[in-house]
């Protein structure tokens, strides 16, 4: 069987979704993750476009062994210099290159002939080239690009050294068929392609984004980029845990072998939302919660008597393993940081000590400490450690009872140490509370989206929260746990407003990137 290679763009194109926005230490710990998950390339950022992302690209280079890591840059000699900085640690470097192909983009976005796309790109291959082996060169918003062009320039980028061609549908606007012969009419009519790998990437406006990837494969494409969860800008990217699973399942009809490791995929998947605070829906594909849930009589009759009536993948097979009930109040520091490197969280004495501590409070409150209480308590820590000036809430009170108007005291540390305290009253307790907080803020605030969900079943359940908020105009996404609600969505709220000030800090600041 060949091989179909797996690039994953989670940490840039998916990155680019409105809200969310990580940290170095979340984005190292999602690539390490990648890495388990065996895919063959991750995209770790775009290095060019602020100090923050050269950080976490550098980081994340100086730290993967086996997967190339990518950064992508524009077709400019700056964004390829800054590029190698960032990676020339890595193991296997590469780089992704890109610049539009279609009429749309080439007159209004980049005011550039046909002829002049030509002739930078081939010169960027090339500069990029005396640095980098792997260069990956993107025909940007190929499906709307005229196919005698992207013939004429793929020949040409592929004689100046590229080694990866790829035809992303930059706007989600094509449909199985179209995308599946641009593919087959590219392998026909350009001499050199059989010395690249030839790579699709679809975003999914319109739904089809994972089957236009499949339509890619089956007319030759040897590459499938995408994200875990299909995050991304607007409607999201194509989600490489569907193109893993669909070419497993049916190897029948695509007869591919991926190098993914498909019980790492439940793992990765909640890696991902949890850190971007994106929440997968309860009947997404292979992650969602009801993936494998059968709710009708007659399904789950059918299942009890052979389960290939109405099951075509098992749980197992993704990792979808249920909840093991695990430590508990008499579990010791030695058997907690087993249990820490069993989910290969790499953490400091000092994180590992905190987290330690953290997990004895919680078994005051819970019997039974289950594999996603832990999980969720080490990526609070990882969140935590990254956010160095940032507001702490010291204490709060919220008062509530029926026929009372709900009014909260709440006491924080701004970043610059000064401890500020206020009450405001709301209609609700949250909504008390969060006026409270916002009061003490310099920010201006406006919360869009607030949801709660709880970790596992249980009265003693640990509550999650997730918020979505304007901050100084800025969608940014929070998230907090915590055994009580009101603290954890307090602390969802903060989170919000520290990644705007880590980001907006020196170490994060981007900049508008045009091309
Ligand atoms: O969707 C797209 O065209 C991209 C390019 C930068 C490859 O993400
Ligand atoms: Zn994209």
């Amino acid at each position: 069987m060949s091989r179909i290679k797996i690039f994953d763009t989670t940490l840039r194109d998916g990155e680019q979704s409105p809200g969310v926005n990580l940290n170095h230490l979340e984005k190292l710990e999602i690539a390490k993750q990648l890495e388990r998950f065996g895919v063959d390339r991750m995209e770790a950022g775009f290095p060019a476009s602020s100090k923050g992302d050269f950080n976490a690209v550098k980081a994340i280079a100086d730290t993967i062994e086996t997967t190339s890591v990518t950064a992508l840059a524009r077709t400019v000699k700056s964004d390829i210099d800054i590029a190698w900085e960032a990676l020339k640690g890595a193991k296997k470097p590469a780089i992704h290159l890109f610049l539009a192909t279609s009429p749309i983009h080439m007159e209004f976005k980049l005011r550039k002939t046909a002829e002049e796309v030509i002739q930078t790109s081939v010169e960027m291959v090339r500069y990029a080239k005396e640095k980098f082996d792997d260069v990956q060169w993107s025909a940007e918003d190929a499906s709307r690009s005229d196919l005698e062009f992207l013939a004429e320039i793929i020949e040409k980028v592929i004689d100046a050294g590229a080694t990866v061609i790829n035809l992303p549908d930059t706007v989600g606007y094509t449909t199985p068929a179209e995308y599946g012969h641009m593919f087959k009419y590219i392998k026909d009519n350009v001499p050199n392609i059989d010395q690249v790998a030839l790579s699709c990437h679809c975003h999914n406006d319109l739904g089809m984004a994972v089957a236009n990837s499949m339509a890619a494969v089956e007319n030759g494409a040897t590459q499938v980029e995408g994200t875990i969860n299909g995050i991304g800008e607007r409607a999201g990217n194509a989600s490489l845990e569907e193109v893993a699973v669909a070419l497993k399942i049916r190897s029948d009809f695509y007869p591919y072998e991926t190098g993914l490791v498909l019980d790492e995929i439940k793992r990765t998947s909640d890696l991902v939302a949890k850190l971007t605070g994106m929440h997968v829906q309860a009947n997404k594909a292979i992650v969602g919660r009801n993936a494998f849930a059968h709710e009708s009589g007659i399904h789950q009759d059918g299942v009890l008597k052979n389960v290939e009536t109405y099951e075509i993948i098992t749980p197992e097979m993704v990792g979808v393993h249920t909840n093991t009930l695990f430590l508990g109040k008499h579990s010791g520091r030695h058997a907690f940081k087993g249990k820490v490197e069993e989910f290969g969280v790499q953490l400091s004495d000092e994180e590992l000590q905190d987290a330690f501590n953290r997990f004895k409070v919680l078994t005051d409150y819970k019997k039974e400490v289950t594999d996603d209480d832990i999980y969720t308590l080490l990526m609070e820590i990882k969140t935590d450690s990254a956010q160095i000036e940032k507001y702490q809430l010291d204490s709060f009170q919220v008062y509530y009872g029926t026929g009372n108007t709900p009014t909260a005291v709440v006491k924080v540390t701004s970043p610059d140490g000064g401890h500020l305290e206020a009450a405001q009253t709301g209609r609700g307790s949250v909504e008390a509370l969060y006026k409270t907080i916002e009061s003490l803020i310099a920010e201006e605030l406006n919360l869009i989206d607030y949801q709660l969900n709880s970790v596992g079943g249980g009265k003693d359940a640990l509550a999650e929260a997730y918020v979505q908020m304007s901050v100084n105009g800025e969608v940014m996404n929070g998230r907090g746990s915590h055994q009580d609600v009101l603290m954890a969505s307090a602390n969802a709220y903060l989170n919000a407003v520290n990644r705007y000030i880590l980001k907006h800090s020196t170490a994060g600041k981007k900049e508008k990137v045009v091309q």
